[in-house]
């Protein structure tokens, strides 16, 4: 579905340029490169701070304890599972709502149904690249006077209607696992923030409950219950080598995306998901008849597909006793059973999406 070959090569020189200089200092953990590429990914962002972490799910996690948020994080039940799995980390308890059958996104008025005296922290995903309703959240957030914490994993650069994610609450996390639309080799991730005092919370949990401005022997107390979730060096290496690129390849995941749309529109079989503009189109997704047939059709022609996600987050074991069973989210439920993701990377040639396009079309016409 992704080859990840054409972008490293890419950026091979500066990328193994910036790697040189981390051996040469021999300095591996919360160095120079980093503090570098979080003023960089800051900076891109369109956000005030930047704090580099261990992973996206730890990003989340950080979020949530930078929040101080005890009992129940209410979030999509259409995500990946690592969103639930943050939310357990951080000592809380996930709480599942169901999404807009249209864009497969977290629906607010679903959310606010489902909201509770209990409800400790509002987390929607700004799912395949592209923003939920975060006006809506933040709203919905302020009235109850609860955390309002984004799941920005899959959507690197996007804002929403043109203003950066940070203006809707100081909890953005990222991810940088390998196939994001930006992403280093291995697990990485970062949180956003337009306030001075969460960054420097941040900075903190992600170190042990560390004081990062702590001189001498002081820098071995532990502060705050805390995790150990530090960005790299190696790996900010080539987050800077492509982070200058991500606008760019953003623009050429849009073009694809929109030539599936053309190719796939009125196909027997298929649905397409709304998606707006501002979508910085991580991945493809459409709805298909008889999926699994589909897959395989595709899969013998030598097209990958995935499957983002094959079931909702409050029918997984981890989250059982979530309150929810089978038939409470209808929309997740059967956007589970049909959801096929397409080949999507910046460098997939026009011609070979056009084959996986009509290689779909003439599955559900023969
Ligand atoms: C929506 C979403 N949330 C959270 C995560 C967790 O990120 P990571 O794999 O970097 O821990 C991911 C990626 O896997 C994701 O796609």
């Amino acid at each position: 579905m992704i080859d990840l070959r054409p972008a490293l090569a890419a950026v091979e020189p500066e990328w193994r340029r910036l790697e040189r200089a981390v051996y040469e200092r021999m300095h591996f953990i919360l160095g120079p490169q980093v503090r570098a590429f979080e003023g960089q990914f800051a900076q891109a962002m369109g956000a005030p701070h930047a704090v580099g972490v261990g992973s996206g799910t730890a990003a989340i996690e950080i979020c949530l304890r930078a929040a101080g948020v005890a009992g129940e994080v209410l979030t999509s039940a259409m995500t990946a599972p690592f969103t639930g799995v943050a939310i357990l980390a951080a000592g809380a308890t996930p709480r599942f709502a169901d999404i807009d059958p249209e864009t497969l996104l977290l629906d607010p008025d679903d959310a606010a149904n489902r909201m509770t005296r209990r409800t400790g922290a509002l987390l929607p995903v700004h799912l395949y690249g592209q923003p939920c309703r975060i006006d809506r959240f933040r709203a919905l957030a302020r009235d109850a006077g609860i955390p309002l914490v984004q799941d920005a994993c899959q959507a690197h650069g996007a804002r929403y209607q043109g203003q950066p994610l940070t203006r809707f609450s100081p909890y953005v996390a990222y991810s940088f696992y390998p196939t994001k639309n930006l992403g280093c080799l291995g697990d990485g991730g970062a949180v956003t923030t337009g306030s001075a005092r969460v960054a420097g919370l941040v900075r903190s949990l992600r170190d042990g409950g560390r004081d990062p401005n702590a001189k001498g022997l002081r820098v071995q107390i532990s502060h705050r219950a805390a995790t150990n979730a530090r960005l790299d060096e190696l790996q900010a290496c080539l987050l800077s080598a492509l982070l200058p690129h991500l606008d760019a390849w953003n623009a050429a995941r849009a073009q694809i995306a929109r030539l599936y749309d053309e190719a796939l529109a009125g196909c027997p079989g298929v649905g397409l998901v709304r998606r707006h503009a501002c979508s910085v189109c991580h991945l493809y997704v459409i709805r298909a008849a008889r999926r699994e047939r589909l897959r395989t059709y595709l899969a013998e022609r030598g097209i990958a597909t995935g499957v983002h996600y094959p079931a909702p987050l409050h029918l997984h074991p981890a989250f059982a006793g979530n309150g929810l069973r089978r038939g409470d989210l209808p929309h997740a439920e059967r956007a589970a059973r049909e959801i096929v993701s397409l080949p999507l990377y910046p460098f997939l040639a026009a011609d070979d999406a056009a084959r996986v396009a009509a290689a779909i079309r003439a599955f559900y016409t023969k």
